[in-house]
């Protein structure tokens, strides 16, 4: 009974962080950028990293998606130990599970908006993946611009072409930094309904990093980082001020 439980609660985490830190060399110095962060996530959950610029966001996302090392601690990504991985065996894990948004969206030029959709789909060897790229096209409401080129999409179109693709694998975690950061603020409000509307059609997990207040309060949690630092985490905070 109490393993069952045990059980139940692991598959309910996709992201567990352990006493994570990272460090670079610069010049004969060695900087830490984050200090022993621990942190845990839940399936569907959708959560906001905050903090001031350098805090450290962008590099605890590249962490959490297996896209960089850390210097010691332990990610858990679907139970999977991206801290002992190699490249190929982290892409491998990236591939299956998970979708990125970056703000310098990183379309390919040479490929037309439907043919980007498709590109993680192919990787993955999906067998539907235009007609699941036609739907999702549609679902960004970009239908009539498949065969154009990301050149002849404004910003906001192009996000939208990256958050299609961001979902065509249907990934369990879909890490995004700064989604909203370069569009106007009717774009950028029309793109956080695509992502929650997602998140809701197919249970995705969503870290986010955003200097967004509007976006970061649409999630269930937010957590603050400083320095390198996790000050804050609304969750945990939540928690507490119920036990009190
Ligand atoms: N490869 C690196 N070498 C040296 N310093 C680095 C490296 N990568 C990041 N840093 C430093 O680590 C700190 C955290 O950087 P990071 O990009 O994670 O910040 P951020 O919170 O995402 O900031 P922003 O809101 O401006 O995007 C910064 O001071 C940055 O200069
Ligand atoms: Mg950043």
């Amino acid at each position: 009974m109490v393993e069952e439980l045990a059980n139940s609660i692991n598959k309910n985490i996709v992201l567990q962080v352990n006493h994570v830190t990272k460090q670079v060399k610069l010049d004969d110095k060695s900087l830490t950028i984050l200090h022993g962060i621990d942190l845990e996530v839940n399936k569907g959950e959708t959560l906001a990293i905050v903090g001031s610029s350098g805090s450290g966001k962008t590099t605890l996302l590249s962490l959490l998606a297996g896209l960089d090392l850390p210097s010691s601690g332990e990610i858990f990504l679907k139970q999977q130990p991206l801290h002992l991985f190699d490249e190929e065996q982290r892409s491998q894990v990236r591939a299956k599970y998970v979708g990125f948004i970056f703000q310098q969206f990183l379309l390919i030029n040479s490929l037309t908006a439907l043919e980007n959709i498709m590109v993680p789909a192919e990787l993955a060897q999906i067998k539907q993946a235009r007609s699941l790229a036609l739907k999702l096209l549609a679902d960004v409401g970009l239908s009539e611009r498949g065969d154009h080129f990301p050149s002849q999409l404004s910003g906001g179109e192009q996000q939208r072409v990256a958050i299609a693709r961001a979902f065509i694998t249907q990934p369990d975690i879909l890490f995004a930094d700064e989604p909203t950061g370069n569009l106007d603020s009717k774009t950028g409000e029309h793109i956080t309904d695509l992502l929650f509307q997602l998140n809701q059609q197919f249970g995705t997990t969503l870290v986010l990093v955003t200097h967004d207040q509007k976006l970061a309060q649409r999630c269930q949690r937010i957590i603050e980082m400083d320095s390198g630092n996790l000050m804050r985490d609304s969750a945990i905070n939540h928690l507490t001020s119920n036990l009190a």
